[in-house]
């Protein structure tokens, strides 16, 4: 009885912190009109690769809450590297660079995330090993970070920018399988692939229907 009176409150206290963390999620989206609800999407795109998968439940539920805060780090970078269109000095990139790390910092004061950190830590891992922070290859990488690295690309190609249009699924596929074991797991590249088969075409009509014209605001 005690036990469950705790474990309901734990429960509590985790999803209250998780709901102060999204509005600082929302607060470092305010600053791009760009990547406006891009942890969302993220988050919706990681939860259908991880069941594609059929990972556990757990890990499911962690790949989807290590998504929503994945770029919680980019709190800490400045509005002068953050917004740049042009392309960024080798010092700048560096500066992105730490926003895994940064995030993690942020995010260890509490106990209830300890098991997404390693997924947000490492989303800029590649499969190849030439991804940052730590250059981790193939499964050295934790599983929920490979499936975040694929969300995350996803929605950046699916993503109009300052300085190019969104890819066409055409090219968003072409991408994939360029990428394949490179940039990406094979396996999660696999079940990308398969998924945007069936529903990619879908996904896109409903990106355009929902996203607000970042051109006009
Ligand atoms: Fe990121
Ligand atoms: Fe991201």
């Amino acid at each position: 009885m005690l036990n469950d009176s705790l474990h309901m409150l734990g429960e509590q206290l985790r999803r209250s912190y998780l709901e102060s963390t999204r509005a600082l999620v929302a607060a470092v989206e305010a600053r791009d009109p760009y990547t406006h609800d891009h942890s969302q999407r993220v988050s919706q795109y990681a939860k259908t690769i991880a069941i594609r998968m059929n990972l556990n439940d757990r890990e499911i539920n962690r790949i989807e809450t290590a998504a929503i805060l994945h770029d919680i780090g980019k709190i800490g970078i400045p509005d002068s590297i953050l917004l740049k269109t042009e392309q960024l000095l080798p010092e700048e990139f560096a500066v992105v660079r730490c926003h895994p790390t940064i995030g993690v910092k942020i995010l260890s004061h509490t106990t209830y995330l300890r098991r997404e950190l390693p997924v947000i830590l490492h989303h800029h891992e590649r499969y190849d090993g030439r991804g940052y922070p730590e250059g981790l290859a193939g499964e050295d990488i934790p599983i929920g970070a490979r499936v975040l690295a694929a969300a995350d690309a996803l929605d950046a190609m699916l993503s109009r920018r300052a300085y190019r249009d969104a890819l066409s699924m055409v090219q968003v596929r072409q991408e994939f399988k360029k990428q394949h074991g490179l940039q990406f797991d094979p396996v999660v590249t696999d079940v990308v692939l398969e998924w945007l088969d069936e529903s990619g075409e879908a996904l896109v009509a409903k990106l355009n229907n929902k996203i607000p014209d970042v051109t006009s605001a």
